[in-house]
């Protein structure tokens, strides 16, 4: 215990930019904007010592937050800083701040000045759309100047406390009606922008982030898809020296770049073991075993075990223990194949970086080296090697691509792990499984075909275990009621239901109906997550 996973001290060789979470939505979005500019950045909770920034030697602190039910800056004005979740000394550490939309108030605050409470409304990140009038072209605003435009850009101004009196030394360097929108303290290298440029897709947004951490906190641009490989391979060969590899690989983006990854590292001494459990898609499994064992050769080991499944799925219609069941099983395969092998000492995941920051170990020196995830028996003792882990999906794929994986690998729309039995509401046995899969494969193919694909997050047909009654050649039928669903998403969090052409939404029902039997209706599932959920089980 103690020491880091492999996987995350390859980061010591990049300058570290942190993004302290005060509460925000938007931490990932202005993460993703930082790696854009190809530094590397961590997300930490508040209340990370501040002897932990002189320990990881951070170059440059961005305060992110608070948002809908966090610390208001309003409150903060002339209460402790700490109060709010500044930890104190955060900005006497001479490190370069950016405090992005309501954290302006709070470093505005926390730093003597005056701060007028934001709107008590829930959503304290986004607040009106407003034009900005740039006062000062150097620093964050240089591209303003580049782009010689007249007026200055627009942006969602956050709807926080706004900063009424300076703190002592700041300076306003962008207005927007009337108000302060961007703050500086020049010799302290301090800036807040009470507005949201992680939320732009526009270059003087991107031009903002990259000033401040290539040039105010002199960053070098390291962070590239072939450094991050380099670094990965050159780690997990020397951590695994001799040693034998296992890695389970459902033939997701993650297990498959986490695979690639290390067999690029360590060659014949990784064993994937590929556990089909009979409720993948139409053609997955034989896609994943045509793509791997080609790569792995003896390294690949697929186990059929469909039959054991759907067998420990008799009788099951709870979704809660449909799931339980299905995690278990997967376990006692994955162990009795590693058994089989003998002699490994390391288990390759792919846990990739919203799944740390998730878990709350998203701070330097709270990762633990040798837990046992997934339920995996203690007396394994498999020591876990996750190169994946500081890595957002859209670097995952980045990778999986400059290693060589086929793009219907690399570009795969998320997949639940217990697959379609969750996806099959009530029973599942083997003949409503085969309904469910065609109908699937029909929505998947149209949606795809109207070139859809990447603009809609998940896509997918659930079998329920509604029936209703139709006509077919004249004949009463009475059949399966299919639902079609589709969702646009940023990270799966939250969903909106697609708003699909109603010409595709016919050709799917049309050929659902006309080509899968025992269905006899199709409706479109138009419900948004919150309060729903995207899988229906
Ligand atoms: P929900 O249904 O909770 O799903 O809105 C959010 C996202 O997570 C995926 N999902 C899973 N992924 N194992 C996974 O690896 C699971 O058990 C699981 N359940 C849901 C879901 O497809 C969606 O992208």
């Amino acid at each position: 215990m103690g020491e880091q996973t492999v996987g995350s001290s390859f980061a010591s060789g990049h300058d570290l930019v942190v993004i302290v979470d005060l509460g925000s939505r938007h931490s990932q979005l202005i993460a993703k904007q930082i790696r854009g500019c190809q530094v590397y950045c961590e997300i930490w909770p508040p209340g990370v010592p501040v002897d932990e920034f002189r320990r990881r030697k951070v170059k440059g602190i961005v305060l992110a937050g608070p948002g809908a039910g966090g610390a208001q800056p309003g409150a903060a004005a002339g209460a402790h800083p700490g109060a709010a979740g500044l930890v104190d000394g955060l900005l006497e550490l001479g490190i370069p701040a950016l405090a992005v939309g309501p954290a302006t108030g709070l470093m505005a605050a926390a730093l003597g000045g005056t701060v007028r409470p934001g709107r008590k409304e829930q959503d304290l990140e986004a607040g009106a759309r407003a034009r900005l009038e740039i006062l000062s072209n150097e620093d964050l605003f240089k591209a303003w100047d580049q782009e010689g435009a007249p007026e200055g850009p627009e942006a969602w101004l956050s709807a926080g406390g706004q900063v009424d009196e300076l703190p002592p030394g700041f300076e306003v360097i962008a207005r927007a009606e009337g108000r302060p929108a961007a703050i500086r303290h020049r010799e302290r290298r301090l800036f807040g922008v009470q507005f949201h440029p992680e939320l732009e897709n526009a270059p003087w947004a991107k031009q903002l982030f990259r000033s401040f951490v290539r040039e105010v906190c002199g960053c070098s641009p390291t962070w590239t898809v072939e450094n991050f490989i380099e670094a990965s391979v050159a780690e997990i060969k020397e951590k695994v020296g001799a040693g034998r590899v296992v890695c389970a690989l459902s033939g997701g983006v993650d297990s498959s770049v986490t695979a690639a990854l290390v067999y690029r590292a360590v060659g014949d001494q990784l064993t994937t073991i590929f556990v089909d459990h009979g409720f993948l898609r139409l053609g997955e499994a034989e896609q994943v075993i045509e793509t791997f064992r080609g790569r792995f050769g003896q390294g690949f080991i697929h186990v059929d075990a469909r039959a054991r499944f759907l067998k420990r799925l008799e009788g099951v219609t709870d979704p809660e223990v449909k799931r339980k069941r299905i995690g278990e099983e997967f376990i006692r395969i994955f162990e009795e194949e590693a058994r089989k092998l003998g002699n490994i000492r390391y288990l390759a995941q792919g846990t990739v970086y919203p799944d740390v920051i998730e878990s709350g170990h998203g701070a330097a020196g709270t990762i633990k080296s040798h837990h046992n995830v997934g339920g995996l028996p203690e007396d394994m003792e498999l020591e876990l090697i996750e190169p994946l882990r500081a890595l957002f999906k859209d670097e995952v794929r980045a990778v999986g691509e400059a290693l060589g994986l086929p793009a219907r690998i690399v570009w795969r729309q998320p997949f639940p792990g217990p697959g379609l039995a969750v996806r099959v509401t009530g029973e599942v046995t083997a003949e409503r499984l085969e309904i469910e899969r065609r109908a699937d494969a029909i929505v998947v193919e149209e949606i795809e075909r109207a070139g859809l694909g990447r603009d809609v997050w998940q896509y997918f047909a659930v079998l329920t275990d509604t029936r209703a009654v139709g006509v077919s050649r004249e004949t009463r039928t009475y059949g399966y009621v299919v639902a079609v669903r589709a969702v646009t998403s940023v990270d799966g969090m939250t969903a909106g239901w697609a708003r699909l052409p109603y010409d595709v939404l016919e050709r799917i029902s049309g050929r659902i109906m006309r080509e899968v039997p025992g269905v006899s209706r199709v409706v479109y599932d138009i419900s948004a997550k919150p309060p729903a959920t995207i899988e229906w089980e």
